[in-house]
């Protein structure tokens, strides 16, 4: 069983680290996030002060996956400081769910507040195409694991989560506003997640369709459920890199998904970064 005291413990090594690392008269950003595949490119567009890789960070996980990067930034994004995951930890790399939700641990215990993730992820909704945007309005884990599995750090969080509403209803308003302000067409949905590394049979697709979900991935939910845990924010958008629609199923691969992910990455960056203006201005706060 997961020795919880130790794991909090190298949450607290690993927070100390990042706080000594901090450019001299920086607070620590109220905004994380992890830029998952299709959101990389944000990373271009902060002004980068401090880059750390994880490898040099204490109790890190290392990101496996070529298209992930492994830093953590702390910087600006247009004047707003925030503290960015370049590069995260899905269970399908072997990881546990503690691992892979460690930095979310790691921001939480740093006194980060919003947490703005980004994923790829497969469209089962027939009205969902290639290259859409969705923001995520709920999600169903089927991955098999939880995060909070095993002993319950009261200080983080209560042993039962309430999950009525994982994803901030005023931040959800906020980037609907700011999709139609920028003319990028915004779907909404359900989020379901997987283990992975395989993509879905047809008769998976079409399972996973019937219970529920508009798009699958790999990732995601671990970190939304430790983040809902401490009480964090959370804003969540998904690329639509691939349909899933069982009758009609081509083969896919990663250079599919990493080019679909790519070409719709501005209008993700650009919605982000109009999200994290508002948020900076306290308007959404
Ligand atoms: N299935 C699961 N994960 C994914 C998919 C998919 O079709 N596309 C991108 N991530």
């Amino acid at each position: 069983m997961l020795d919880i005291k130790q794991y909090k413990a190298q949450v607290t090594e690993a927070a100390e680290k990042i706080r000594a690392e901090l450019p001299a008269g920086t607070g620590v950003p109220s905004i994380g996030i992890i830029l998952g595949t299709g959101l990389g490119k944000l990373a271009e567009e902060i002004e980068v002060e401090k880059a750390l890789p994880y490898g040099e960070l204490p109790n890190f996980p290392t990101s496996t996956v070529e298209s992930h990067d492994g830093r953590l930034l702390i910087g600006h994004l247009d004047g707003v400081p925030v503290l960015a995951m370049q590069g995260r930890f899905h269970l399908y790399e072997g990881y546990t769910a503690h691992k892979v939700t460690f930095p979310v641990r790691v921001m939480g215990g740093l006194g980060v507040e919003t947490l703005l993730v980004s994923n790829a992820a497969g469209g089962m909704n027939p009205h969902f195409r290639r290259g859409d945007l969705m923001l995520i309005t709920d999600h169903i884990n089927l991955q098999g694991a939880n995060p909070l599995e095993g002993p319950n750090a009261d200080a983080w969080g209560p042993r039962f989560p309430d999950m009525s509403e994982p994803y901030d209803l005023e931040l959800r308003e906020l980037a609907k506003e700011k999709a139609l302000e920028h003319g990028i067409k915004l779907q909404e949905g359900v989020y379901l997640s997987v283990m992975g590394p395989n993509l879905e049979t047809k008769a998976e697709y079409r399972f996973l369709r019937r219970l529920g979900a508009d798009v699958v991935g790999m990732s995601t939910t671990p970190e939304v459920t430790v983040a809902r845990h401490m009480d964090l924010r959370v804003l969540a958008m998904s690329v639509i890199t691939d349909e899933c629609f069982p009758d009609a199923l081509e083969p896919v691969s990663l250079e599919d998904v990493l080019e679909a992910a790519g070409e719709a990455e501005p209008k993700l960056t650009r919605l982000t970064r109009a999200v994290v203006v508002t948020i900076g201005e306290g308007v959404a706060a």
